[in-house]
């Protein structure tokens, strides 16, 4: 079967994958088989830095999050962790926050975290895909997601979506994984790339997804890019905030 052509979409292109439908599915599957150690690979992984980038997103939202009334949308939210971040910040303004989620096993994780919930406000949780998302146009405050936009197998189609379902002066947040330049970048590459696939294979089981994720940074376009491409799908103003060297970063859409 032909791989999906590198250049005619941009988007994941797990290997193996032939059309961006096979791919979503790759996509779905992969997440599913490492949801039960979905959380434990994160946090071993990145040494819990994950947890730190999560509340510094969180917090450049504060001016959403303080109103009651707003209405907040964690995408590809998985088992949760940046939506609960967001609920911990909004505290007691309780504004409305869902995760959406396409992996029913990443959500019933995300579920069963919410029922140990000790005090506070939880996210509801919705199936869906991130590139139909079941709901009317210019409805949310905030769009986030964290880690997941990077996985969607057409990044235009996907912040067309994120824009067409922002009210307008609404606010986008994307959380993801980025390129870090220089000797640290070097560095960071052999992590990245040896020693990362190797430990989430022996902790997760699953050959898989720990080589596909270089590979899906690899592929995910560089900031400025990124950037045209917001722009291009309807955002009025972008910016990117590098997070820890640029090893993550924060991209930023305002809908004018
Ligand atoms: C790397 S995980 C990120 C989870 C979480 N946001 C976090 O920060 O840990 C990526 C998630 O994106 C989800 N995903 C990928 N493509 C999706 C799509 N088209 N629609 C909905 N979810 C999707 C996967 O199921 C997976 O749970």
């Amino acid at each position: 079967m032909a791989e999906i052509s590198k250049s005619a979409v941009v988007g994941a292109a797990p290997d193996g994958a032939s059309d961006q439908h096979s791919a979503a599915r790759a996509v779905q599957e992969m997440f599913t088989s490492i949801a039960p150690r979905y959380d434990l690979l994160n946090h071993v992984l990145s040494l819990n830095v994950d947890r730190i980038w999560w509340r510094r997103t969180a917090r450049t939202f504060q001016h959403i999050l303080n109103h009651p009334g707003a209405r907040v949308l964690d995408l590809c939210c998985g088992t949760g962790d940046m939506s609960f971040a967001l609920c911990r910040q909004a505290g007691k303004s309780r504004p409305q926050i869902f995760g959406a989620d396409f992996s029913h096993a990443m959500l019933q994780r995300a579920a069963a975290k919410s029922a140990t919930t000790a005090e506070g406000p939880v996210p509801g949780w919705i199936e869906a895909d991130a590139l139909n998302l079941p709901c009317s146009g210019q409805h949310f405050d905030l769009v986030t997601s964290a880690f997941g936009f990077r996985n969607l197998t057409n990044y235009d189609a996907g912040l067309r979506e994120i824009v067409r379902v922002l009210r307008p002066g609404g606010e986008c947040g994307i959380l993801d994984f980025g390129e870090p330049s220089g000797a640290l970048g070097a560095l960071y590459r052999v992590y990245f790339k040896q020693v990362l696939p190797r430990v989430g294979t022996l902790i997760s089981g699953v050959r898989g997804p720990y080589a596909y994720l270089p590979a899906s940074v690899e592929r995910f376009p560089a900031p400025e890019e990124m950037l045209t491409r917001m722009r291009a799908a309807g955002f009025a103003e972008t910016a990117w905030t590098p997070y820890t060297f640029g090893i993550a970063g924060l991209y930023r859409g305002w809908k004018g």
